[in-house]
């Protein structure tokens, strides 16, 4: 199912006017920063957790055989990790175009984790339950098998989700529903 919400995306004027903005990416933008950016930065953002329940159609699947990839789920007391860019305003169009699939553009206060209480409000792409493209909570093994056998025109879905635990384990983050669902798929014939 497609759901294109680039032109809601460029209704939301938060930062218009603005020099330059911060981007929170907890997903593929960690580890596929395609974009001009002044400065990128490891932060973390609060009561969210980053799971695999949003598909992808356009991507990492097809409209048939959708994928799945991370978006944000609502968590109290829960800490989300990932890379704070620093980008100039007109970034963001193509990277609505680019998450189009369901993901809007919402404010959060994002923390530094180099910096000691350093924080921004910032911008980040988040796919919530009523989006069409929502696959939501399934069982690790479903998920991990549904990943295991998705491609589409951006890759295969298990590079995304490979090249995520890797950065993050770079990065130093424990993310148990990654690393399980990594677990599950690193070693296993493409
Ligand atoms: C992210 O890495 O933050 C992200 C990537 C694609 C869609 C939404 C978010």
């Amino acid at each position: 199912m497609t759901l294109d919400t680039t032109h809601d995306n460029r209704r939301r004027t938060h930062f218009s006017g603005h020099d330059a903005l911060w981007l929170f990416g907890y997903g593929s933008l960690i580890w596929k920063a395609d974009f001009p950016y002044r400065e990128r930065r490891p932060a973390h953002i609060h009561g969210w957790v980053r799971r695999f329940w949003q598909g992808s159609h356009d991507h990492r699947g097809t409209p048939e055989a959708p994928g799945r990839v991370a978006t944000l789920v609502r968590q109290p007391g829960a800490i989300c990790h990932g890379m704070a860019y620093r980008i100039a305003p007109e970034v963001l169009a193509p990277l609505d175009v680019r998450e189009k699939n369901g993901y809007l553009r919402e404010i959060v206060r994002l923390h530094f984790d180099d910096a000691e209480n350093a924080s921004a409000e910032g911008v980040v792409y988040l796919a919530g339950p009523d989006n069409a493209a929502f696959l939501g909570e399934a069982p690790l093994d479903a998920i991990a098998a549904q990943i295991a056998a998705s491609h589409g025109p951006s890759g295969a879905n298990r590079d995304y989700l490979l090249n995520l635990a890797a950065a993050l384990n770079d990065l130093g983050v424990e993310d148990d529903h990654v690393f399980a669902l990594a677990n599950r798929l690193d070693g296993e014939a493409c």
